[in-house]
């Protein structure tokens, strides 16, 4: 039977996280939808057309070792602008939310429209300025050069034009459980989506 656990917010709230350990704990198939852009984005950057890029996108495409640069985030965020763009991605996904066994599916956009009709809708989010911690210290721990204000005003500029799109912009959809993540640790985060999606099953 399809159950979708829908996961938005802004950039580095801990989305990313907190779905894997609800995908883990409840056997449920994890998307993380950001890829799907990142992927697009990373090959405007070699010159590819944003749409010509997404109506071609394959796995492979979504293993590539480098989507997680703050480059490939931009570029991504800017693809994700285009609604042509995010019209060649929604059949995709809604078809990994509707798989039988469950699924969880992350972004911006997931219970507002890839799924409004999720069983379990929560939207993620942090201080801005914990959220940049938190990706500064998974940039230099991957071995990148930045700082605290670089990784800020790039999440901040990223939560702005994302917020501001006529398409599908960052909000969070009316019927979503809030979890601020600000005083949380990872634990307390992952056990409180996890309460939200056994309370609903
Ligand atoms: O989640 P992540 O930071 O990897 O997403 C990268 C970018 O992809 C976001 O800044 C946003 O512009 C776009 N995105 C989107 N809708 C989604 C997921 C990601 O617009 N569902």
């Amino acid at each position: 039977m399809a159950f979708t656990v829908a996961i938005d917010g802004p950039a580095a709230a801990g989305k990313g996280t907190i779905s894997r350990a609800v995908a883990d704990k409840f056997g449920f198939a994890h998307l993380d939808t950001g890829l799907l852009y990142r992927a697009t984005g990373r090959r405007t950057l070699d010159g590819t057309d944003a749409l010509d890029a997404a109506r071609s996108l394959t796995p492979h495409d979504l293993d590539a070792d480098d989507l997680r640069t703050p480059d490939v985030a931009q570029a991504a965020s800017r693809v994700a602008a285009i609604p042509e763009v995010r019209a060649a991605l929604v059949d995709f996904q809604r078809a990994f939310a509707r798989r039988s066994g469950g699924a969880v599916l992350d972004g911006r956009d997931i219970g507002t429209v890839i799924c409004p009709d999720a069983e379990v809708k929560l939207f993620v989010t942090a201080s801005d300025e914990v959220r940049a911690q938190r990706r500064l210290d998974e940039l230099l721990g991957k071995g990148h050069e930045t700082d605290f204000e670089t990784v800020l005003s790039d999440l901040q500029t990223r939560d702005a034009r994302d917020s501001a799109r006529a398409t599908a912009p960052l909000k969070s959809a009316e019927d979503a459980v809030m979890l601020d993540t600000t005083h949380m640790s990872i634990e307390e985060a992952v056990a409180a989506a996890c309460a939200e999606v056994a309370r609903k099953q």
